[in-house]
Order: C-alpha cells, then structure tokens, then sequence
C-alpha cells in the first residue's frame, strides 16, 4: 500500500542484526571510521599514548578524554569544532594493575581529574576521512580543575562558600559530565550527573542538619566512588570543606569559539544528577530547556526563561532569570509543569536551586523510571524523553512499604511508569498544549515501551506494538532527533543477549519514526559498551557517534586497551545521513 511504501521510505537503510562481538557494524552501505580515541593528542607536545599503561600523569590534560558522553557541533567561521564530554574514568585501564582501581597518589587524582571534563576540538575531513586537527587555536581542555564561574539565586550564598573561594561565586572544575545541549546563540552545555562520587571524607560526614539532608538526598558519603581524590585533594574531603559538593551538579556553559573563555555554572536551572539539557524557543522566543535527573524515582525539569532570545542580542539573563518547574504525570494523560517557588515549596530561591530535588519533592512530582536524554523534535511541536530502566519500581521494603527515592517518594507503579521491576525501559512523549513549549499543561503518551516478545509472549514485558523480534534492545539512554524529524535511540543496557536480553545483542543505536512508529536499528557498539553522543557534521553527510567504555580491545584490536572513542559513519554514496 501507499502506507507501508511511505512508512519504508522513512528509513534509508535496512535493519541490521544484533551483534555480540567487539567491533562496531553498521548497514550495509554504510561505514565507519574512528575520528578520536582516549589519550589521542590535541596538542603536539602531548604525551604518546602507551599500550599498556595508557596515558602519562604529565601532559594527560593534553589529550581527548576518556569516556565519551554527549556531544554537539558547532561551525565557527566555517571551522568544524567538535564539543564533547568526558564522563568519568576507568580506573582499572588508566592506574597500573597492581592498584586494583585504586588511585594512590596525588599524581594518579590528577590524571584521572585531567581525563574528564570535556574537550572541545577542532576537526577536519581530508582525503582518508574526518581528523583531529591538531594544535588548532580552538583546541581546549576543561577538566576538574578548570576554573568556572557561578551564576544564578545560588551564587554566594553561604552553602557555596569554600576555603579556596569565600565568596561562593566561582569554583573549579565540572563533573561527570554526561549528556549534553547547545543553545541558540552558540553556546555548549555540559550535565553534571553523578557528581557526589568524587567526594569522600578523611573524618566522619557534617553534623549540621540541613548539610546531613541534601548529602542523604544527593548521594554523597564516606567513600564516594573509590576515586580517592578526598585522600589526596582536600577539596574532596568534605570534613575540611562540606560545601565544596554544592558547587557540582548544575547545568554549565562553554563557549566553544573562545578557548580563554570561563565556563559558567547556571545554577538557575537546578542541582541534581543532570543527564542532558534539550533546548528550544517557546513561539514567543523564550527559551525553553527540559532536563531529566538520572537517577531512581528521580523527576523530569523544564526551564522557562524570563527574557526572549534576540539573534545577535543580550543573552547574559536567559538561562539566570526565569522559572524552573517540574513534571507531574496524570494517569489519563495529561500532565502538568509545577513552578518550583518559595509560596509552593517553602524554601527560599538559592535553597531552591541548590536542594532542587527537595523543592521538587515538596510539590508532589512524579517519581520516574531514571530520566536520561530528552529530545525535542524540531518537526513537531513534542518532546520525548528515554527512561532507561528501574528495577526497584513498585518493590517493596521489608515492613512491606513500597520502596521510594532518596526523598521518600514512593516509586509506585504509575500510568508513565507502569511496570514493576522495569528492566526494559520506556519512551515518553509529551505534546504541550497549544503547540507552546512555554504551556505549563501537555498531553502525555509512550512513544515505546521496550520489552521482549520472544520470550515474553504477551503483557507488558512484551513491549508494545513497534517492538519485534528484529528490533529487540534495552535501556534506551541517549536520544537526538535529526532535523528530518527521525529519532535516533542509544542504548546502555544489559548486553548478556541472555534470558530476559536474549535476541538483543550488543548496545547500540537504532532510528524510529515519529509518525508510524517503526524502530530500526542502525549501529551496533563493541562487546560492553555503550554507545552514547550522536551529532552530525555541518553538511549532515557525516553521523558522529560515541562509544563509551568497551569491554573488548576497541578500536586498536588485539592486545591493545579498550578505548572509548568518536566514530564517523558515513553513507558510502557520500549522501545525507538520516
Ligand atoms: Fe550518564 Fe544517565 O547517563
Ligand atoms: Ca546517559
Ligand atoms: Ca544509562
Ligand atoms: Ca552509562
């Protein structure tokens, strides 16, 4: 029929099979090419990557970052310049074996402080494909010493002042940086997330009630991550500064034209386990940007500026002033943004914007299956968001009570998150009222639930209906949507391809429809990756995607470390890509 011809155009490739091995596969027709890997030089006088012991302490704040996380480009002058997060580290692969993980100097914090962060780099296609362009004046390093400034109702209030900066206003370093956004006027974001891991303490946590609270809600203990920089850094050790985790967990802006330029912390759009920033203008040209919290019965965000964007006009208030809300989903599919103010939640704007998750939990938001990537389709007026998995949904304590977030929400079983020990993950879409992203009402629908058919015949762990034998995956994580409307879904996921994951393969990213639904999987990542960051080159003939912590000698082959790394895939017709 006319339909099915349509809805089989949409896509410009065949489904691939799942895989299980060590490389990345893309369809037919189509190839790939690394473009940069760990501790790959950005500078000439970097230090040469060794293929045991991996990249130098000296120089290792020189070189692409390890953990490739979000991404987004930017063309400057007709100059490609590559924005990219580094997430976190693998400590086994980057500190000599012996250690067990285990950093044990100051030496080992700083490489693996100067190993994440996120690089921005200046990149170049050439006769054997895209390249770093080495020594360009846009190359840049930010790291976990990097200095930043702090912006928006937290900046020098008392819960931000440290030794190293009693004024509350600036600070080093960015965290975890995960997912990623872009904003109209040119500007990077990079998320904080998981955060609260680097902090640690030599001697016992703070007393003070209210620093107890948000340490309990927030995640920050004893012994962090085991990345010991408390042991060796002192502004890790919150016994010697208990604010020092305050100034982590926001939103962060770079400018990538200007490598001299300070990154700003915009604490205006909230402190939590940020995973991305999507970003759109309301009809009006106020600037709309939504932001899930990553974490266990964690909530959704929108941010909604004061001022409208003016191309070529100030923008210096548009992510300072204006109004933070949080989601609440009704069953019957309708849903509502609550303004987080001092009249609703009790607390005052810095509190508000420091303890956030609190402010949110005071309004009754809706507790979530882990919110990761949001995207906004630029074809419709909607936005979905991946909520990736949750295995405590609907579980019960031992007194019987339904098990809840860090702030005692209940994660019970709900209309947008309606199963109970959901390993699969799920697709939210939310269309907002009158075609404005600004409305503080929407309509609500799932875009997919993911679930396996093959082994659960029928009921929810089937998934829905665009779910089939051929298109199997889990825990959908990152998520853009082209300009074309198509949205291309990244998984980080169970990967065994066993009992429930059977059929499923490795990670990987797969492409669907908006319309008619269908999802078709395009890329598969090596053995124990996952793959995360999508953007595509100024001419969109080039896709860049990111692969994060393999588990198999990627991409050098064997006997080589496994390293995360950008790859490019290209059509081999040098046509658009999706
Ligand atoms: Fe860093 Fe929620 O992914
Ligand atoms: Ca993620
Ligand atoms: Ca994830
Ligand atoms: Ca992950």
């Amino acid at each position: 029929s006319t339909a099915m011809a349509q809805q089989t155009s949409r896509f410009a490739f065949e489904q691939l099979a799942p895989q299980t091995d060590g490389a990345v596969h893309v369809p037919q027709g189509y190839s790939w090419k690394t473009l940069v890997r760990w501790g790959d030089a950005l500078f000439s006088d970097a230090p040469e990557f060794d293929p045991v012991q991996g990249v130098p302490t000296e120089g290792s704040d020189r070189v692409f970052g390890e953990n490739t996380d979000g991404m987004e480009l930017f063309n400057v002058g007709g100059r490609e310049i590559l924005v990219i997060n580094s997430e976190y580290t693998n400590n086994d692969i980057n500190l000599p074996s012996e250690q067990d993980g285990l950093p044990t100097s100051a030496g080992d914090v700083l490489r693996l402080q100067n190993l994440q962060g996120v690089s921005v780099i200046e990149i170049a296609e050439g006769e054997d494909g895209w390249s770093v362009v080495v020594d360009s004046p846009f190359n840049r390093r930010i790291t976990h010493n990097t200095p930043m400034m702090i912006d928006g109702p937290a900046a020098g209030h008392d819960l931000l002042k440290t030794q190293a900066d009693p004024t509350g206003t600036q600070s080093l370093g960015t965290f975890n940086n995960c997912g990623s956004g872009r904003t109209p006027w040119g500007t990077y974001l990079t998320c904080e997330e998981n955060f609260n891991g680097y902090f640690g303490s030599t001697a016992g946590l703070p007393e003070d009630a209210t620093l107890a609270a948000g340490y309990k809600r927030y995640g920050i203990n004893e012994s962090g991550f085991n990345y010991n920089y408390h042991q060796f850094d002192a502004r890790f050790d919150v016994s010697q500064n208990p604010n020092e985790p305050h100034r982590a967990g926001y939103i962060v802006e770079i400018d990538p034209t200007d490598p001299t330029s300070t990154p700003v912390k915009r604490t205006a759009l909230g402190r939590f386990k940020h995973e991305n920033a999507a970003t759109v203008l309301a009809p009006d040209g106020r600037v709309v940007v939504y932001m899930g919290d990553d974490e266990r019965g964690e909530f959704m965000y929108k941010w909604l500026s004061r001022d409208v964007y003016v191309p070529g006009g100030d923008t210096s208030t548009l992510l300072s002033e204006g109004q933070l809300y949080v989601a609440k989903f009704n069953d019957d599919l309708t849903g509502e943004w609550v303004a987080l103010t001092p009249a609703s939640t009790g607390m005052e704007p810095a509190e508000i914007a420091i303890f956030t998750r609190t402010a949110a939990s005071a309004v009754g938001a809706t507790t979530m299956d882990r919110p990761e990537w949001i995207a906004v389709n630029p074809t419709a007026v909607e936005a979905y968001c991946c909520l990736t998995n949750n295995s405590r949904r609907g579980a019960t304590n031992d007194d019987g009570s339904i098990r809840s977030n860090a702030g005692g929400d209940p994660m019970t079983v709900n209309a947008p998150n309606s199963r109970a020990t959901n390993d699969y993950g799920q697709i939210l879409r939310w269309r907002p009222h009158g075609d404005n992203h600004a409305a503080t009402t929407f309509e609500w629908d799932l875009y997919v639930m993911a679930g396996n058919p093959t082994v659960h015949a029928e009921g929810p762990y089937a998934g829905t209906r665009n779910i089939n034998e051929g298109n199997l995956f889990n825990s959908p994580d990152g998520m853009v949507i082209d300009s074309t409307g198509l949205i291309w879904i990244q998984t980080d996921g169970d990967d065994s391809n066993e009992g429930d994951f059977a059929g499923m393969g490795n990670n990987q990213m797969l492409a669907g429809d908006p319309v008619t639904g269908e999802i078709r999987r395009f890329l598969t990542g090596p053995k124990g990756s996952e793959v995360t960051g999508l953007c595509w080159s100024s001419d969109r003939r080039t896709m860049f995607v990111g692969i994060q912590h393999p588990d198999a000698p990627f991409p050098d082959g064997d006997g080589s470390l496994p390293r995360s790394a950008i790859v490019a895939v290209k059509r081999d017709d040098n046509a658009l890509v999706g």
